[in-house]
Parts: C-alpha cells; sequence; structure tokens
C-alpha cells in the first residue's frame, strides 16, 4: 500500500494514513487502501484497532480537494458513496476501533474520526466540517453522525458556519473523549486499547453490535437486540471463563473469543 500502513502490537492493529504531502487527505486511492487494510485485519488475533495519521501534522486534512474539483454530480455522488460505504464498514466493523487524532481532523477526517468508536486526540487537534465554504455538504457522513455525537443543535451551529475547533472545544462538546500532549497521544490510544483488548471480545463484540444497531431503532426493539445479544455470550467459553474466574477469586483470565 502506498498511503495507508497496518501494524501490529500484540493484540492491537494500528492503521496509519500516510500522505503527508497532502496532509492525509483522502483521495479515491487512500479510500480503497483503507478499506483493503480493514478487509485485511485478522479478527481471531487482533483485538482493538487504532486509527491515526502519519506525520505530527494532520490526523486526516479531509477529502481530496483538487480530485474533487472537477467532479460532475454522478462523479460526486459516487465519491461519496465510495467514502460512505467504507466508513459504514468501519462503524461496523466487529473490533473496537480508536480514532488517535493528532492534527487536522477536518471535513472527511472529522468524518473518519466518528466512524471510529472512540476518539481521542493531541493538543493541537482540530476538528471541524468546513464544507459549506467549498460549496459543498459534508459527504462522508458527517451531517448524521455529528449530530448523533454531540446533539443535533450544537452540529448544526458547527456544519453551518463551517468553523473549525481546537481540542478543548471538542472536548467540551463531547466530540472527543480526551486530550492528550501530542508525544502521550499513542501510548495513551495504546493504553487504552490494551485495556479493551484484556476484556473477553466475544462480550466486547456484542457490545459494539448491541449499541450500533440499537441507535438506529426505537427502544423496545434496542432492548431486544441487547437480550439477544446477552444471550448469545452464555454457555461461551469467555462467560463460562470470566465468571468462573471472578468465583475462584483469579484474577487471571484466559480470553479466547470463543
Ligand atoms: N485536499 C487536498 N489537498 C489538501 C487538503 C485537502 N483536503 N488539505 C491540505 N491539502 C494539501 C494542500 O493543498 C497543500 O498542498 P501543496 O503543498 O501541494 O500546496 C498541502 O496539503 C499542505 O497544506 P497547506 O499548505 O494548506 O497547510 P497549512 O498548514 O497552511 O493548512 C489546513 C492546513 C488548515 C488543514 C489547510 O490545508 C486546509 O484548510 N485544508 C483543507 C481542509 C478542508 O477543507 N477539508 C475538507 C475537505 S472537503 C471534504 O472533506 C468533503 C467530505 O466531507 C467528503
Amino acid at each position: 500500500m502506498e498511503f495507508v500502513k497496518y501494524t501490529t502490537e500484540g493484540m492491537v492493529g494500528i492503521v496509519t494514513i500516510d500522505r503527508p504531502k497532502a496532509l492525509n487527505a483522502l483521495n479515491s486511492q487512500v479510500l480503497t487502501e483503507i478499506e483493503q487494510t480493514f478487509d485485511a485485519i485478522d479478527q481471531e488475533a487482533i483485538r482493538c484497532v487504532i486509527v491515526t495519521g502519519g506525520g505530527e501534522k494532520s490526523f486526516v486534512a479531509g477529502a481530496d480537494i483538487a480530485e474533487m474539483s472537477s467532479q460532475t454530480k454522478e462523479e460526486g455522488e459516487a465519491f461519496g458513496k465510495k467514502g460512505n460505504d467504507i466508513f459504514l464498514k468501519i462503524e461496523s466493523f466487529p473490533l473496537p476501533v480508536i480514532a488517535a487524532v493528532n492534527g487536522f481532523a477536518l471535513g472527511g477526517g472529522c468524518e473518519l474520526s466518528m466512524a471510529c468508536d472512540i476518539r481521542i486526540c493531541s493538543e493541537n487537534a482540530m476538528f471541524g466540517q468546513p464544507e459549506v465554504g467549498l460549496g459543498i455538504t459534508p459527504g462522508f457522513g458527517g451531517t448524521q453522525r455529528l449530530s448523533r455525537i454531540v446533539g443535533m443543535g450544537m452540529a448544526k451551529q458547527l456544519i453551518f458556519s463551517a468553523r473549525n475547533i481546537k481540542a478543548d472545544e471538542a472536548f467540551r462538546i463531547g466530540l472527543v473523549n480526551a486530550v492528550y500532549p501530542a508525544e502521550e497521544l499513542m501510548p495513551q490510544a495504546m493504553k487504552l486499547a490494551n485495556t479493551i483488548a484484556a476484556n473477553a471480545p466475544i462480550a466486547v463484540r456484542a457490545c459494539k453490535r448491541a449499541m450500533n444497531e440499537g441507535i438506529s431503532v426505537d427502544i423496545a426493539q434496542a432492548v431486544a437486540i441487547e437480550a439477544k445479544c446477552f444471550g448469545d455470550c452464555f454457555q461461551t467459553h469467555d462467560q463460562i471463563e470470566g465468571m468462573s474466574a471472578f468465583l475462584e477469586k483469579r484474577k487471571e483470565k484466559n480470553f479466547i473469543n470463543k
């Protein structure tokens, strides 16, 4: 891959968008490489994924404006669909995904972070949906996910004004869960990923499924989804192991995602 790097550290997979010349902007090739990278993640060995940006300045500075500048209506719609399909795949990826936002997360970059389950960022991070200043709407899920994360009123203000916000404001409105000095961002992301990875993967994945599927349906259907996920955990190796460890007052647990 030219623009997306994939490495692993123990049970954690790290996806790095690495196109420094364009501050990691998402052109068609970068999008395809992100999809191919996620498709290739070993879901048996890996228990949590981190997405970050190469270099120190940018997570992702948006969709590629040069590529979009000459697109027709049909091409624009197809480009939006391509990004949306891939971000939906990340959102519904069976493993938890953490966005470690190290700098600009604008437009498609903010949208990529919002397709991840959890966002943490560095002090120099900047978030925003600048699209209306370019004469377009957010196109990779921003009009839908921002309001689900920070509420409709704040999302409309940010999107209509195209105002970029710094890390402290992103934290205040709940767009990110934590802000760290730049050098601490990846260690903190790894710490969180390893904490998640130490829990029963079968249960973590069921929680993600229940939470994602439940948010789009009414509460009665949502709790029915939860009941199914809850029941599915029983008689698994990891449920028996987790409860046995508690009853035996044993700290070590051997979770195997079965
Ligand atoms: N697309 C294409 N190229 C981009 C880019 C983008 N989104 N963002 C940055 N670049 C390129 C610049 O053109 C520049 O290239 P050259 O050196 O060849 O001129 C290089 O990256 C470095 O950028 P700057 O010189 O502008 O760096 P800066 O530090 O002065 O500014 C910035 C950084 C504030 C992020 C500025 O680059 C910027 O505003 N970028 C665009 C951000 C944006 O509007 N993103 C939304 C795109 S639309 C979208 O994403 C639609 C969607 O929802 C799908």
